[in-house]
C-alpha cells in the first residue's frame, strides 16, 4: 500500500516553499500506509522544467534532500500542480530509482504517481520497448507515464482528459493515480480504480456561489429549467473557460460532444462571475487534507478527474456505462487525529476490519478462480525444484509461526512432501540438521525478524533452498532468500499482527495450490479450495458484522477474568495458539491454548463451572472427535463459549453461548474462525482502558534475538 498526495493551486499565489511543505506534510500524514521511500515533481524555475526529488527512507529523509539542496523557494506560482507519493514497495525493491514519480522521459514530460498493481505492465513495457522507449526503473508505475507520452507524441491535440482515458483504458490491475504534465501546465489527472483517491476542494472567504453542480447537458437532455437559469454568472464562467457553451435554447451544452452525459463540473466561481480562486488536495485517503479543508469529494471506479483552471470535472471511463458521475461534495466531520485510523479507534481495530480487503489484495493477480489456476510469479522458476525436494521446514516466529501451523495439513495432503513447521530461535538452538535438498520456507510480516534472519542464514550456509512469505517488500529476508511471494496486506501498524496473518495464510494456500498443479489426483479438490478463497472475503465481512455481539460477550463473560482457556483440533488447534497469542498480548489476560485431543491428559483438571472456556467446533473431518472433549467439558460444570457453524444441531439445545461463523472449506476455515478471536483480545483490551496499538514491553519488528 503507498499514499500519494497532491496540490493544485488556481489564482491563488503561493510560493514554491509552501507547495513543497504542503507536498511534504501530505505524504507525513500519509506515511502510515507505506514509508520505504518518497518523492515529488513540482514546476520548476524555467518553462517546461520540472524539479523531482526522491529519496529512500521516510519522508523525513526526503526533506532533508530537498533542504539540502537550496532551490529558490521564495518564487510564487499562482497556478501550479505538484505531485508526491510515499511508497510500499510491490514492484522493486525501495531504491531512489523506483521511488515516485515516474517519468515519461529525461525532460519529464510526464511524471506520474500510483497507488496499485498494473498486472499488465509487463505486456506495456515490451510494447512501449518495442517503440524506442527506454526504461528505467523495476516498477509498474512507470509505464503508465511513459504510455501518457507515447499517446501524447501521437495525438499532440489531444485534451488532457481524453489522453488520460486513452491511457487508462490500456491498463488492468488497480491504480489510484495522479499525472501532472508540462504539456498542460497547471492541471491535473486524478483516476482510481481499486485504489481509493478523495480530492478537497478550499475555495476563498468572497465566494458566494459554493459548489454548483453544472452538468452538461444536450439537446436529448437539457438540463432542468432551475439549474439553466441559476445564475448568469455561472453560465458566463463556464463558458468563458470555454468547457461549455449556452445551446440554442439557452441551456448550458458542452462544447465537446464527447463529454455529453459523461460529464460533471464543479465551477467554482465569484459573486461577480469571475473564476474563483481555488486549491485542490488530491490524497489517497483524508488525512492528508483535513488539516486544509472539510470540503471533499470521494471518487469512484473508473472515475477520471481533470482538475483546469479551477474547475474539476469528472469522466467516467467507459462512455456507455450508465452510472452516474456526480459525486456530492461531502463535509468530513472526523478531526484530524481520528481520521488516521480512518473510522476507527486503533490501527489493530482498523486493520481488524481491513481483512476483507487485504486477503483480496494477496489474491490480487494470482488466483483465477474461473479457470482454476494460481500463478505465483515470485516462485515461477523454483517450483519445480520445490515439488522434487525432499522435505519443506517452514520456520517462523510468533503469528507467522501459528500462520504455518495452519497450512502444515494443506501442503501434505496436497503436495504430499514431508513437512516441518519451526520456531525459528528453537530450531537454531537445536541447530536442527538440513539438507542440500531441503526447502526452507521463511515466514514474516516485517520481513526484518532477527530469529528467523538469523535461521535463513543458517539455512543458506548449508545449501537449501530458501523461500520468503514476507509482507515488507524489500524487507532483508525478501531480498535473501532465492525466491518468494509477498503477501501484499498493506502495512501493519498495530503491533498485534492480525491481517498480516490471514494474508499469509492465503499466500501459503496458494503455494501448496501452485505445488499440486500437476496432480491429476488433486485437481478436484484444488478446485474446491480455490472456489473456497473465491468466497473468503465476503464471509470475512459476514464475520466481522458480529464485532458488536461479541463486544458484548467480552462484557458478559470474559472481562475481568483470571485465565482463559481455548480448546481446538486438527487445524483448529492454530487457530486456538493464535487466538491465545493475540489475547495475551493484547488483554494481558493469561489464556492457554489446548489441543482439544489432549485435554484430558492433564488440563481437565482444570476444568470447572467457573474457569471461562473457548471451544473451536465448526465441521470438519475431526468434528466429532471435537465433540468428545466438548462432552468432557460439560460433565465437568464447564460453561464453554461454542466457535461453530450457523444452525448446527448439535448446539442447538444446548445452554452453551455460540460465535456463528460461516462453512468453508475446511482447510480454510482457520481464516475464518479467528476474526472473532481477534475481535475478542480487541475488546478485552479496550475494556481493560490498554494501550491497543502498543502493548507493553512489545515491538512491532523483533530485531533482536
Ligand atoms: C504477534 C506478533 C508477533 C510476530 C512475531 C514475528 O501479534 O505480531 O508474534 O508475529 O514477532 O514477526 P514477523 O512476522 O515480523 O517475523
Amino acid at each position: 500500500m503507498c499514499g500519494i498526495f497532491g496540490y493544485v493551486n488556481y489564482l491563488v499565489e503561493k510560493d514554491r516553499k509552501f507547495i513543497i511543505d504542503t507536498l511534504i506534510n501530505g505524504l507525513s500524514r500519509l506515511e502510515y500506509r507505506g514509508y520505504d521511500s518518497a518523492g515529488f515533481a513540482i514546476d520548476g524555475d524555467k518553462k517546461n522544467e520540472v524539479f523531482a526529488f526522491k529519496e529512500v527512507g521516510k519522508v523525513a529523509s526526503l526533506r532533508k534532500l530537498v533542504d539540502e539542496a537550496h532551490i529558490d523557494t521564495s518564487k510564487i506560482f499562482d497556478s501550479h500542480c505538484g505531485i508526491a507519493h510515499t511508497r510500499w514497495a510491490t514492484h522493486g525493491p525501495p531504491s531512489r530509482t523506483n521511488c515516485h514519480p515516474h517519468r515519461s522521459d529525461p525532460n519529464w514530460e510526464f511524471a506520474v504517481v500510483h497507488n496499485g498493481i498494473i498486472t499488465n505492465y509487463k505486456e506495456l513495457k515490451t510494447l512501449l520497448e518495442s517503440k524506442g522507449f527506454k526504461f528505467e526503473t523495476e516498477t509498474d508505475t512507470e509505464c503508465i507515464a511513459k504510455l501518457c507520452k507515447y499517446v501524447y507524441d501521437a495525438h499532440p491535440n489531444m485534451s488532457f482528459t481524453d489522453l488520460a482515458k486513452a491511457v487508462i483504458n490500456e491498463l488492468e490491475g488497480a491504480y489510484g493515480l495522479l499525472i501532472k504534465s508540462v504539456r498542460y501546465p497547471h492541471e491535473a489527472i486524478a483516476a482510481r480504480k481499486g485504489s481509493p483517491l478523495v480530492i478537497g476542494v478550499k475555495t476563498q472567504r468572497r465566494m458566494k456561489v459554493d459548489f454548483v453542480d453544472v452538468e452538461y447537458a444536450d439537446e436529448n437532455s437539457p438540463l432542468p429549467a432551475e439549474t439553466a437559469s441559476q445564475n448568469v454568472a455561472l453560465r458566463k464562467a463556464a463558458t468563458t473557460a470555454g468547457r461549455a457553451f449556452l445551446s440554442p435554447n439557452g441551456l448550458l451544452g458542452s462544447a465537446d460532444k464527447s463529454l455529453l452525459h459523461r460529464s460533471q463540473s464543479r465551477a467554482f466561481m465569484t459573486d461577480d462571475g469571475m473564476p474563483m480562486p481555488t486549491e485542490f488536495f488530491l490524497s489517497s485517503d483524508p488525512s492528508a487534507i483535513v488539516e486544509h479543508t472539510k470540503k471533499v469529494m470521494y471518487l469512484e471506479d473508473d472515475d477520471i478527474a481533470h482538475i483546469h483552471e479551477g474547475s474539476l470535472n469528472i469522466h467516467r471511463l467507459k462512455k456507455a456505462d450508465g452510472s452516474s458521475n456526480v459525486r456530492a461534495i461531502q463535509t468530513l466531520e472526523l478531526e484530524l487525529q481520528e481520521i488516521m485510523k480512518g473510522k476507527f479507534e486503533h490501527f489493530m481495530q482498523k486493520e481488524i476490519f481491513e481483512q476483507p480487503e487485504s486477503v483480496v489484495n494477496t489474491m490480487r493477480g494470482r488466483l483465477d478462480v474461473a479457470n482454476h489456476k494460481v500463478t505465483l510469479g515470485g516462485l515461477r522458476s523454483y517450483i519445480a525444484t520445490i515439488r522434487r525436494c525432499r522435505r519443506i521446514i517452514f520456520i517462523a516466529c510468533g503469528t507467522s509461526y501459528h500462520s504455518c501451523m495452519a497450512v502444515r495439513g494443506v501442503f501434505e495432503e496436497l503436495a504430499e512432501i514431508p513437512i516441518a513447521v519451526e520456531l525459528a530461535s528453537d530450531f537454531l538452538d537445536r541447530q536442527a540438521p538440513v539438507f542440500r535438498d531441503d526447502t526452507c520456507v521463511f515466514v514474516s510480516q516485517s520481513g526484518e525478524t532477527a530469529d528467523s534472519l538469523l535461521a535463513l542464514k543458517y539455512c543458506l550456509e548449508r545449501g537449501a533452498l530458501t523461500v520468503g512469505i514476507v509482507n515488507v517488500v524489500g524487507s532483508s529476508i525478501s531480498l535473501l532468500t532465492h525466491c518468494g511471494v509477498h503477501v501484499n496486506a498493506g502495512p501493519e501498524i498495530g503491533v498485534a499482527s492480525t491481517k498480516a496473518y490471514t494474508s499469509q495464510f492465503i499466500a501459503m494456500v496458494m503455494f501448496a495450490l501452485s505445488l499440486s498443479e500437476d496432480r491429476s489426483s488433486k485437481q478436484r479438490r484444488r478446485e474446491e479450495i480455490m472456489e473456497g478463497l473465491g468466497k473468503i472475503s465476503e464471509q470475512i465481512r459476514s464475520v466481522l458484522e458480529q464485532n458488536e455481539k461479541i463486544k458484548e460477550l467480552c462484557s458478559q463473560k470474559l472481562k475481568n477474568q483470571k485465565s482463559l482457556l481455548l480448546l481446538g483440533r486438527g487445524a483448529q488447534y492454530s487457530t486456538a495458539l493464535e487466538g491465545a497469542l493475540k489475547i495475551k498480548e493484547i488483554s494481558y489476560l493469561h489464556c492457554e491454548a489446548v489441543m482439544s485431543g489432549e485435554l484430558k491428559h492433564g488440563v481437565l483438571a482444570l476444568v470447572d463451572e467457573d474457569l471461562p472456556i473457548i471451544m473451536i467446533l465448526t465441521r470438519d473431518d475431526l468434528f466429532k472427535k471435537s465433540l468428545n472433549a466438548y462432552q468432557q467439558v460439560i460433565a465437568r460444570g464447564g460453561k464453554p463459549i461454542v466457535i461453530c457453524n450457523p444452525g448446527d444441531e448439535e448446539f442447538q439445545t444446548s445452554q452453551a453461548e455460540k460465535i456463528e461463523i460461516p462453512h468453508t472449506v475446511d482447510v480454510l476455515q482457520g481464516i475464518l474462525n479467528v476474526i472473532p478471536l481477534q475481535l475478542i483480545a480487541y475488546w478485552l483490551a479496550v475494556m481493560e482502558g490498554l494501550n491497543v496499538d502498543f502493548p507493553r514491553n512489545l515491538a512491532k519488528s523483533v530485531t533482536v534475538e
